[in-house]
């Protein structure tokens, strides 16, 4: 089997907190965790990158100290100048810190700013930005993700990236990072995970589809069945 198929048969499922109960986040986090989901996914906005504005700093310190290790906290920064709060994201607990390709801080110095603390490195790029954007950065980075709806909001329609996925993917395999993850986020339900992991695809976030099922253990388990 190459390793392509190896990198697709690995699926991890990252759950975005924007769609749980925030009344009861502690009960929600244990769920989660009960669950299956390898992945805590933290949305960060702060209404001038994006139309919203979520929860930051204090609310993932909280979270990290419920949390079971075995989740890794995956902080996805919608903001517009990510460079200037890594160090407190990492003190707070993240273990993957993805910032946006289009955000205002400078790539090379948020990658380096994120490598001197002990996160992995995400790279995210909104719909309308091209797979050839993020390839200078690849061999920097432990995750792109590839946003499949418009950030800002859970609950939207999922569009289908999946050149864009196929054309990291290949990149990234034939330039010697097969290790790459690529991550897909909004609109992920069983169907669209499908599609996602077809174009090579391995970590899927998903918010209102988990939330919204009457199973979530089951849930976990269709979006991380094999393709
Ligand atoms: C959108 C966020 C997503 C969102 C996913 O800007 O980055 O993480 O919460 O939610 P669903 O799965 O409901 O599309
Ligand atoms: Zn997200």
């Amino acid at each position: 089997m190459s390793k392509r198929n190896d990198n697709i048969l690995t699926n991890f499922i990252s759950a975005s907190i924007l769609s749980a109960d925030l009344l009861n986040l502690e009960s929600e986090v244990k769920k989660l965790e009960r669950s299956g989901v390898d992945m805590l996914h933290f949305d960060v906005m702060d209404g001038v990158f994006v139309n919203n504005i979520t929860f930051g700093i204090p609310v993932l310190d909280q979270i990290s100290k419920i949390a079971s290790s075995c989740m890794k906290l995956d902080v996805h920064l919608m903001i517009t100048e990510p460079i200037k709060y890594i160090d407190e994201f990492y003190k707070a607990g993240a273990d993957i810190i993805t910032f946006h390709l289009e955000s205002e801080s400078d790539v090379m110095e948020t990658i380096q700013a994120i490598k001197r603390t002990e996160c992995h490195v995400g790279i995210s790029i909104k719909p309308n930005t091209p797979a050839e954007a993020v390839f200078p950065y690849i061999e920097y980075a432990d995750m792109i993700l590839v946003m499949t709806v418009e950030p800002g909001f859970g609950g939207q329609k999922f569009m289908d990236m999946s050149e864009k996925i196929r054309k990291i993917r290949e990149y990234a395999d034939t330039n010697g990072h097969e290790e790459l993850l690529i991550q897909v986020d909004g609109g992920i339900d069983d169907k669209t995970a499908v599609t996602v992991k077809t174009a090579g695809a391995n970590v899927l976030v998903s918010g209102s589809y988990l939330f919204k099922a009457e199973n979530m253990a089951e849930a976990v388990e269709k979006l991380k069945e094999d393709i």
